[in-house]
């Protein structure tokens, strides 16, 4: 009943994958022209590894080395690893099993948190943003604006737990996006989360052992794999390094869920191109001032139909 009938309320893709038993995806969740698209499969590289412990090394001369790499990951990828960060492996599994045990509450559950307005402190749906987009994309999700106030669903109680266990201190808004990737009968015409750059500074992620997430790198998508117990990092717009391109794709057997938690800067404070690069006579400045709340607003907003917000708003 869910296909051909037009439901008011968007389902889950998770209740629409366990409701298939077909071996193809309804049409709005199509994407033609990923058919036979070599880009798809992405290609195989290694990203840069940055050993926390060694950044913050009390021997000068491997916390300097350290260092210079993570500038060099900054620079050519705006994407690396994080290894001996410090967070303990069952903590990370436990936070991944928390959402998990989210997205198995009932639609009705989860409807609840069912947000109005892409600022609203929790939020659960599917897709990216089905208000704007022509085709869906295979994903639900849960956001939670998490600092510098603190929201958390109530359910289920295990992840409400984990999640207060885990604030942290300072004034910096940090949102939380957990993202689950059914298992889809058709991965190669549907995509789970469209290619964008991250709102923000830098965006830390963890998944489960299902690989799924691709960067771009010198034109072309790289299939990240990371090692385990690891944290990936990207830049994001907000620091303007290097924020890269990045989406995942779908498989047709494992269930996927990462989790990315997103780190900017005070949601009010306007945020504008230096001004000593202004001076250095880098101007007319490519960016207007803009506050982070209007910036995380029109990212949330717009379709990310593989173009950066950065780019959307860069003066011509
Ligand atoms: C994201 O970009 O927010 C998540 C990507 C992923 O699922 O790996
Ligand atoms: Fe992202």
């Amino acid at each position: 009943t869910l296909i051909g009938s037009q439901p008011s309320k968007l389902t889950s893709v998770k209740a629409l994958a366990e409701s298939l038993h077909l071996s193809s995806i309804p049409s709005s969740y199509t994407f033609p022209k990923h058919a036979n698209d070599e880009a798809y499969s992405g290609t195989t590289e290694s990203i840069p590894i940055i050993d926390f412990s060694l950044l913050t090394s009390s021997n000068p001369v491997e916390r300097s080395k350290m260092i210079q790499e993570l500038g060099n990951a900054c620079q050519d990828w705006g994407f690396f690893m994080v290894t001996n960060h410090g967070v303990p492996e069952s903590t990370m599994k436990a936070m991944i099993e928390a959402c998990r045990q989210f997205f198995e509450l009932t639609e009705e559950e989860k409807g609840e948190y069912e947000g109005k307005h892409v600022l609203d402190p929790i939020r659960s749906g599917t897709s990216f943003n089905a208000s704007v987009e022509k085709v869906l994309y295979w994903r639900d999700y849960l956001k939670i604006f998490q600092h510098p106030q603190f929201h958390s669903p109530n359910n289920p109680p295990a992840f409400r737990k984990l999640h207060r266990k885990g604030r942290k201190s300072g004034k910096q808004p940090s949102i939380m996006i957990a993202n689950l990737y059914p298992p889809c009968p058709q991965p190669e015409l549907a995509m789970g989360l469209p290619a964008h750059s991250d709102h923000g500074l830098v965006t830390l992620l963890i998944q489960n052992e299902i690989g799924g997430l691709q960067v771009q790198h010198n034109g072309k998508w790289v299939n990240i794999h990371p090692l385990p117990n690891s944290f990936l990092a990207n830049i994001g717009d907000h620091v303007e390094y290097k924020s890269v391109l990045h989406r995942a794709v779908v498989n047709n057997k494992h269930v996927r869920i990462s989790i990315a938690l997103s780190n900017g800067p005070a949601l009010d404070a306007a945020v504008s191109p230096a001004s000593k690069f202004l001076e250095d006579g880098w101007s007319p400045p490519a960016y207007g001032a803009m506050t982070y709340r209007e910036y995380v607003e029109l990212q949330q907003s717009n379709k990310l139909d593989g173009k950066s917000c950065l780019e959307r708003i860069r003066n011509s």
